[in-house]
């Protein structure tokens, strides 16, 4: 069977690139992303300290770490951004800062670090970048923490989704389809607080023309397999739904 070479960066896009790897001992499989625009470079969930040493020498592999000019973090959960801290320090550009919710950044200051933080809130829920690209952020409260976000590149219709659209599984192929869409089931179910709240958050989404999504956890999403997998979440109970 044909096998990608997962030891290096993998474009997804002639843009975007996956810079991470493979876990033996884990099921919950972690995917930061790089945005390599005209002029700058976007770090999407960068990760956790232990996944550092190998998600940096692929982003190294592929760009100077001093390209990146912005670290959006998703929420504040240690396998989004433990890592930030030691990032910033590789970067190593006066101009780096960190777009998050408001709600995240109250907690991930905690993380002693020095880069300038980007409120999404406070500049519209935008970010214009300086070949003029604009990226849009949408919050998906409590999916699963308060200041979650989504980010949507409108130049390639992309959705890098934080943990929503994430699985769990021993799956090694990011562009796998196996399982799909009960494969998300699990993730949501445990980590997501209600089927009323992931509704709220897939309506959001449905407004949007979304070609690939890229989740934090998991395989990425694309053509036609987009509805399909906000419709099933749609409908998915999970988190409260399932305590009785
Ligand atoms: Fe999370
Ligand atoms: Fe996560």
């Amino acid at each position: 069977m044909f096998q990608k070479d997962t030891s290096n960066a993998l474009p997804i896009t002639r843009e975007i690139y996956w810079v991470g790897f493979f876990e033996e001992s884990t099921h919950l499989q972690c995917n930061p992303y790089l945005l390599l625009d005209d002029r700058e470079v976007v770090f999407f969930d960068p990760g956790s300290i232990p996944d550092f040493p190998q998600v940096m020498r692929k982003v190294i592999d592929l760009i100077n770490p001093a390209e990146i000019r912005w670290i959006v973090a998703s929420h504040q959960d240690p396998d989004v951004c433990g890592n930030l801290a030691v990032v910033e320090d590789v970067i190593d550009n006066p101009e780096l800062q960190v777009a998050a919710h408001i709600n995240t950044i109250r907690l991930i200051q905690h993380l002693g670090i020095q880069a300038a933080f980007y409120d999404v809130e406070a500049h519209g829920y935008a970010l214009r970048l300086q070949s003029g690209r604009e990226l849009q952020f949408l919050h998906m409260p409590y999916l699963h923490s308060p200041g979650a976000i989504v980010t949507y590149d409108a130049k390639t219709k992309s959705l890098f989704s934080g943990d929503l659209f994430g699985t769990i599984s021993r799956n090694r192929d990011i562009l796998s389809t196996e399982g799909f869409p009960e494969s998300m089931n699990s993730f949501h179910q445990a980590y997501m607080p209600s089927n009323q709240i992931l509704r709220y958050g897939m309506e959001q989404l449905e407004r949007l023309e979304i070609q690939r999504i890229l989740p934090q956890h998991g395989a990425v999403i694309e053509g036609d397999q987009v509805g399909v997998a906000i419709e099933h979440l749609k409908q998915l109970p999970c988190g409260v739904d399932l305590l009785e």
